[in-house]
């Protein structure tokens, strides 16, 4: 019988890929989700067993019907707009949860943790290419939360012995080459696919949050790393635990920044169309740049993005996209069920 991986969030954006990607290497990915963002829809590699971390029952209740050998912890409020706007929210969702989540991996002899971390926790540090020895400072209470979720986990790893893997996320964007799952947000806040709704039409226009930020073109800069390189990463973390190598933290970006206004180019020659622009003002929370130094994925894991240069990322997301993205009719009936659509 294949080992089993539990996997918050497996129903969410980056959690279904990490699903795919798990059963394409041999693990039965079991994707716990309360489906408040995600989707039943992109539960497709696996079962669902379907809780929430805010119920330290729920959580118990599925580590002992599926006895899996690691956590994969995806889930999470993960906005930086949002959280300027209502960060009790993320500190009471982010860390409370992870915390019953952690507890209860200890509590059910589990010692391998795959955690999903971000460069948010890096904050705003003056165009410096970030590694995992930058200290880290965050300017939002989304990385805030992730970051103090960082410290459970270090201080559990020393009580309890639970290994560790932590990814920090640089900007996640694409989808699946093969259309099985993609990026569905309802609403959708991320640069990429509101810029290909704006060029279908589903949305006036993108507004670009700032363009005068001390950058080459006045926007901000930001890392994009395509999300089937990403979780093939959290396949090879996962090995780096089960072989017995131990807690480690690794970022995941590519080393090259692009600001808001390259993205925009990038995409014409993608779609062949024109972005429809609104200038607007700073978002907050935003920081100038932040570009990843992914030596250590690289070196250490062995590594390999494969598909993350920008014309590949907005191509498949563009597939995606202009393939009705809600998982179909299925997708569309949650969607207008929740009220969403
Ligand atoms: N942007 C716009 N207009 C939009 C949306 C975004 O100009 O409508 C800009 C943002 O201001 C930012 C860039 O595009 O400069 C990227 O913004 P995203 O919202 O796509 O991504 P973020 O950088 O804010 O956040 C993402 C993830 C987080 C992660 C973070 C690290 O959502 O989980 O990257 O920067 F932590």
């Amino acid at each position: 019988m294949a080992d089993r991986v539990l996997v918050t969030g497996g129903a969410g954006y980056i959690g279904a890929h990490a699903c795919k990607a798990l059963a394409r290497a041999g693990f039965e990915p079991v994707a716990f989700d309360n489906l408040s963002t995600g989707w039943a829809e992109a539960v497709r590699f696996g079962p669902l067993a379907q809780g929430d971390l805010t119920d330290r029952a729920s959580i118990d209740a599925a580590l002992a019907e599926w006895n899996p050998v690691a956590v994969m912890h995806f889930a999470a409020l993960s906005l930086v707009g949002e959280s300027m706007k209502d960060p009790g929210k993320y500190w009471r969702t982010n860390v409370n949860g992870s915390l019953n989540l952690i507890e209860a991996t200890v509590a059910a002899g589990i010692r391998n943790f795959v955690f999903s971390s971000t460069c948010a926790t890096y904050g705003d540090q003056d165009g410096v290419v970030l590694n995992e020895a930058t200290p880290q400072y965050p300017i939002n209470a989304y990385g805030g939360s992730k970051l103090a979720i960082e410290g459970i986990l270090r201080d559990f790893g020393a009580a309890f012995g639970l290994n560790h893997v932590i990814f920090r996320y640089f900007n996640v964007a694409g989808a699946d080459p093969e259309g099985e799952v993609g990026e569905q947000h309802v609403p959708e806040t991320h640069l990429i696919p509101i810029m290909l709704e704006a060029i279908e039409g589903k949305r006036p226009a993108l507004t670009v949050f700032g363009d005068d930020y001390p950058t080459r073109d006045g926007t901000c800069v930001r890392d994009y790393v395509h999300v089937s390189d990403l979780v093939d990463a959290h396949v090879l973390g996962l090995k780096w635990l089960l072989d017995g190598k131990g807690t480690r933290a690794f970022n995941l970006g590519t080393g090259n920044g692009f600001t808001v206004r390259e993205v925009i180019d990038a995409s014409r020659a993608v779609t062949n169309a024109e972005v429809p622009l609104v200038r607007g003002a700073r978002r907050a929370g935003d920081a100038v740049a932040l570009v990843s130094g992914s030596e250590r994925a690289i070196s250490e894991l062995g590594w390999e993005p494969k598909r993350s240069s920008l014309p590949q990322m907005i191509g498949d997301a563009w597939r995606w996209s202009k393939g009705g993205a809600i998982f179909g009719e299925a997708g569309a009936r949650t969607c207008r069920a929740r009220g969403e659509c």
